[in-house]
């Protein structure tokens, strides 16, 4: 039985990878599958929140009395993540939102060039979603990032808290099958007043429940 210490509150969650169109047929994206977003949406909703999760390509069922947001690009998850943020109390990116897109968009599929030399693509910044949030925090807010690390995972992931200026970032290793697609995860919370905690291997749904008692605790 999951504590209501959620309920009468508004919690966005995005969840998923965006995809970068670079013609019709191809695209830049990131891998996620979007379970431990689907996780954190379902666990804030045993918890009596009212939750908006934004999705990008993801292929999963809807959690029962989520608002879900279907998004493709960074653009457009930025825009349903601020728009649903602007009366949230938290806001959990647990996307993993492409840092590049194509500069511009092709309309007609790219063939291959009579030389067979590949054409460049140019590759322009997105916006950083979860440093906005950071920047234009509403007072009380409480703002989460995820952040998936191949090396010096810890130092990386301080660095990273402090620069987006988050509450909470959830770092955990990736590589060699350790988290994407499988139903279990493990990981770090490294907090802006300083605490640190370990989050050992298990179910997904585990995890998302310590980040919201961390949530819960800073709300
Ligand atoms: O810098 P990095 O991509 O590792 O940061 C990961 C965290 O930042 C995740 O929470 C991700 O959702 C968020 N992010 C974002 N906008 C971007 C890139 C990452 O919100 N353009």
């Amino acid at each position: 039985n999951a504590p209501a210490d959620l309920a009468g509150r508004h919690v966005v969650v995005s969840a998923g990878g965006t995809r970068e169109p670079i013609d019709p047929v191809r695209f830049i994206g990131n891998r996620s599958s979007g379970l431990q977003g689907y996780a954190l949406a379902r666990t804030a909703l045993a918890r009596g929140a009212r939750v908006t999760l934004v999705a990008a390509n993801v292929a999963l069922p809807d959690p029962a009395g989520a608002q879900v947001v279907p998004v493709g690009t960074a653009e457009e998850m930025r825009k349903a993540v601020l728009e649903a943020a602007a009366d949230a109390d938290a806001v959990v990116m647990a996307a993993a939102v492409a840092d590049f897109r194509p500069a511009d968009y092709r309309t007609s599929k790219i063939k291959k060039s009579e030389s067979g030399e590949p054409e460049p693509i140019e590759l322009v910044r997105n916006p950083d979603i979860l440093a906005e949030l950071g920047q234009h925090r509403r007072p009380g807010q409480v703002i989460v990032g995820f952040a998936a690390e191949t090396d010096d995972v810890l130092a990386n992931g301080r660095d990273k808290l402090v620069r987006k200026k988050c509450d909470l970032l959830v770092v955990n290793q990736v590589g060699e099958n350790l988290a994407f697609g499988r139903p279990d995860n493990a990981a770090v919370v490294l907090a802006a007043d300083g605490a640190t905690t370990e989050i050992p291997r298990g179910p997904k749904e585990d995890l998302a429940d310590v980040v919201w008692d961390l949530v819960v605790a800073r709300l």
